[in-house]
């Protein structure tokens, strides 16, 4: 069995009374893409903040690189990186500038964070765009900074949560080709998604949320498989067959 580089134990965390997370455990080991799929409130950004030592779970606890998340934080800072949801950059900088700013915060010194945010930024397709403003990039030019800026720590573990949303089809495979280069190099991810034919394409293997629980686990194959003939069946067509409903409102 492959090594696991994470694990979570029925995570749980209400907010006034209203459950989000309701008693959620999975690993994801070294060298994979584990993706979270679910409606909106399905509760993943909420698992993604506490696995990410944002969020303080209300009980259940998170190993990641050995380190618990709860106890040593910091250690378990050292091995991640984050993209979130809801992107935070600084407009007025230029693409460098806000690479930079980020590699700093994690701790690099300026000769690094300069070496790495070239680095990054490359990987990302932007090189040519790293001295304009990020107020005059598109959606999806944002969402490549957002990558770039997660990964300035080196990340053991990437969170990439919903790193696809309103973008447009050339910054996505962008994106997808990222994420597949930086897994076959070694990283492990987490990413959350809308799309089910986007977990089916990146993901090793999956779990579906819904209303705060993992109701379904596996490779794509092995969730189809359940379901009918591999070949023909999609993800889509699982999660409407355990739920009763379309992912999609
Ligand atoms: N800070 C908060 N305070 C109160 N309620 C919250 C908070 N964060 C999340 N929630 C609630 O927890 C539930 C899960 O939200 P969460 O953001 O984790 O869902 P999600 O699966 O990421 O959804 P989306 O696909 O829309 O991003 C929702 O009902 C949401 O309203
Ligand atoms: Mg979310």
């Amino acid at each position: 069995m492959a090594e696991q580089f994470m694990e979570a134990k029925d995570l749980r965390k209400s907010f006034d009374g209203a459950v989000a997370v309701d008693g959620v455990s999975f690993d994801i080991a070294k060298q994979e893409i584990f993706g979270l799929l679910g409606p909106n409130g399905a509760g993943k950004t909420t698992t993604i903040r506490m696995l990410s030592t944002v969020l303080p779970p209300d009980a259940g606890d998170v190993t990641i690189g050995g380190h618990s998340v709860t106890q040593h934080p910091g250690d378990v800072r050292k091995l991640i990186g984050v993209c979130p949801q809801e992107l935070a950059l600084y407009p007025e900088l230029s693409a460098i500038e806000n690479l930079m700013f980020f590699g700093r915060m994690a701790g690099l010194n300026s000769g690094d964070a300069k070496a790495r945010a070239a680095e990054n930024l490359r990987l990302v397709g932007l090189e040519d765009r790293a001295k304009d403003a990020v107020s005059k990039f598109s959606g999806g030019m944002k969402r490549r900074v957002n990558l770039a800026i997660g990964l300035m720590s080196h990340p053991a573990l990437l969170f990439l949560d919903e790193p696809t949303v309103g973008i447009d089809p050339q910054s996505r495979n962008h994106i997808f080709e990222t994420v597949l280069r930086l897994r076959d190099e070694g990283m492990s991810v987490l990413y959350t998604t809308h799309y089910m034919e986007e977990a089916d394409r990146l993901c090793n293997r999956l779990a579906i949320m819904d209303h705060g629980r993992i109701i379904a686990s596996g490779s794509p194959g092995e969730l189809k498989a359940q379901m009918g003939d591999p070949n023909t069946t999609s993800l889509e067509e699982v999660f409407l067959n355990l739920t009763g409903r379309s992912l999609r409102d």
